[in-house]
C-alpha cells in the first residue's frame, strides 16, 4: 500500500515537473519558433532582391508587393543587420553570404555627412557584421561612419544636426529629432574602440541638451526640436510624423527609451538610466497603451482606439526593455520583462505576422511610417522587422546568461 502510495506520489510529481518544465519552455519556445520562422522568411526576402542591384527591402504597397529603397535612404541597414543577426542565431552558411552581398550594398553609406541616418545605416549592418564575425576589414566602414556623424556637431546647440534644409518646414533653422539618440551607439562605440575622447564628448553633450531639450514634464517627447543658430538654444519644439506638435508619437518614445538605454550601457551614468526608466513609466503606464502593449501610432491620436498601431514602436521599445531589465532593479526589472515578453508573445502571433512567403518577405505588419504624410500606413517595415528580431535575440541572450 506504501508503496502504492510512493510511486503515486512520485508519478504525480514527475507530470508537475513534466509541467512546470512545459510551462518554462513554453516561453521559449515561442522565442525559438519566432527566430526559426525569421530566418526561412529572410532568406525568401534575400533571395527575391539578390541580382537587383544596390536595392534593399522598405515596405510593401496594399497589394503586398514588395517597395524596395536605394542605399542612400535611412533604412538601408536594417535588412543586413538582420540577416547578420539570424546569421548569429543559426550558424547557417546561406544567411552569412547574404548578410554580406547586402552589407556591401550599404557600404559607401560610410561617407554620407548631410543627415544623421549613417548611425542607423552603418551600425547596423556593419556594426553587427564586425561584433558577429570580428572581420577587422569592417572596422574603417565603422570608424569612417562616426567620423562623417561627427561632421554634424556643432557646439553652439551642443547636438548632432538631424537634417539640413527640410523644405516642408522652412522654419527649422537646426532641427535635431529624436531619433538621433540611436546614431550615438556609433559614436560611443568608437570611441571606446578608437579611444576617442571627442567622439564621446559628442555623444554625451547631444544626450545630455536631447534629455533637457526635448523632454515634456511627464516624460514624453517633442519629435523635432530646432534650435536657432545664433543663440545656439532651442527655438521651436514640433513634430513631423507625429500627431500634433504637443502629442507623443509612439515610435519616437521608443527611439527616446532605447536612445537613453544605450547611453547607460556606456557611460554608467545614472542620470541615463533614470531617464530611460521615467520614460518606460510614461509608455507602461499610459492610459492609452493598449493591453496588448502594442502601441497606436500616437499616444494622443484622436481616435483612440479605432486607429492603427505601430508594431515598429513595440519592437523598439521591446528591444530597450530587455536591455533595460539588466540595468533595474529586480521589481522594475521585472516589470520590464513582463512587457517585453508581452510584446514577442503579440507580435509573434498570426495578429503582427506575416505566413511565410507573404506580404513581400516582411516578417511583422502593422506598422505606420509617416502618418501625417499619407505614406507607409498600416505596412511592414525593415526596422521593425530588425528590432523584433534584436529583441528576440536579445530575450535568448539574457536567459543564456
Ligand atoms: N525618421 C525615422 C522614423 O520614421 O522613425
Amino acid at each position: 500500500m506504501n508503496r502504492v502510495f510512493l510511486y503515486g506520489v512520485i508519478s504525480l510529481l514527475l507530470v508537475l515537473s513534466a509541467c512546470s518544465h512545459k510551462q518554462h519552455d513554453s516561453f521559449e519556445d515561442v522565442v525559438d519558433e519566432a527566430l526559426n520562422f525569421a530566418c526561412e522568411q529572410s532568406l525568401l526576402m534575400a533571395g527575391s532582391l539578390k541580382d537587383s542591384h544596390q536595392k534593399l527591402p522598405q515596405t510593401s504597397d496594399r497589394f503586398g508587393q514588395l517597395i524596395t529603397c536605394y542605399p542612400a535612404w535611412w533604412v538601408s541597414g536594417f535588412f543586413p543587420g538582420q540577416l547578420w543577426y539570424l546569421y548569429e542565431y543559426s550558424n547557417r552558411e546561406e544567411l552569412k553570404e547574404m548578410a554580406q552581398l547586402y552589407s556591401e550594398r550599404v557600404r559607401d553609406q560610410q561617407f554620407t555627412t548631410d543627415n544623421h541616418d549613417v548611425g542607423f545605416m552603418i551600425f547596423c549592418s556593419y556594426g553587427n557584421a564586425y561584433r558577429i564575425t570580428k572581420d577587422t576589414s569592417y572596422l574603417s566602414v565603422i570608424n569612417n561612419a562616426a567620423k562623417s556623424l561627427a561632421t554634424r556637431y556643432r557646439p553652439s546647440t551642443a547636438t548632432i544636426r538631424s537634417w539640413d534644409a527640410a523644405p516642408w518646414n522652412k522654419q527649422w533653422q537646426y532641427p535635431v529629432i529624436i531619433d538621433n539618440m540611436m546614431n550615438l551607439e556609433l559614436l560611443m562605440w568608437n570611441a571606446r574602440q578608437q579611444n576617442d575622447i571627442t567622439l564621446m564628448d559628442i555623444a554625451i553633450h547631444h544626450a545630455n541638451a536631447t534629455m533637457k531639450n526635448h523632454y515634456r514634464s511627464d516624460y514624453s517627447c517633442y519629435h523635432v526640436v530646432s534650435y536657432d543658430t545664433i543663440s545656439g538654444q532651442p527655438h521651436l519644439f514640433q513634430t513631423s510624423q507625429g500627431y500634433s506638435h504637443e502629442s507623443a508619437w509612439a515610435r519616437g518614445q521608443a527611439w527616446g527609451l532605447y536612445g537613453f538605454v544605450t547611453m547607460y550601457r556606456f557611460t554608467k551614468d545614472a542620470r541615463y538610466l533614470e531617464q530611460a526608466e521615467k520614460i518606460a513609466s510614461y509608455l507602461l503606464t499610459h492610459p492609452h497603451m493598449p493591453e496588448d502593449k502594442i502601441p497606436y501610432w500616437d499616444f494622443d491620436a484622436p481616435n483612440i482606439p479605432d486607429c492603427y498601431r505601430d508594431a515598429s514602436a513595440a519592437a523598439i521599445m521591446c528591444s530597450a526593455l530587455i536591455e533595460l531589465s539588466t540595468y533595474a532593479d529586480a521589481r522594475k526589472s521585472q516589470a520590464y520583462l513582463e512587457v517585453a515578453k508581452q510584446q514577442i508573445v503579440q507580435l509573434s502571433s498570426r495578429e503582427y505576422r506575416n505566413a511565410l512567403g507573404n506580404n513581400a518577405n516582411f516578417i511583422l505588419k502593422h506598422s505606420v511610417g509617416h502618418m501625417p504624410n499619407n505614406w507607409e500606413i498600416d505596412v511592414p517595415l525593415s526596422y521593425a522587422d530588425y528590432y523584433y528580431i534584436e529583441a528576440l535575440m536579445r530575450y535568448k541572450n539574457l536567459i543564456n546568461e
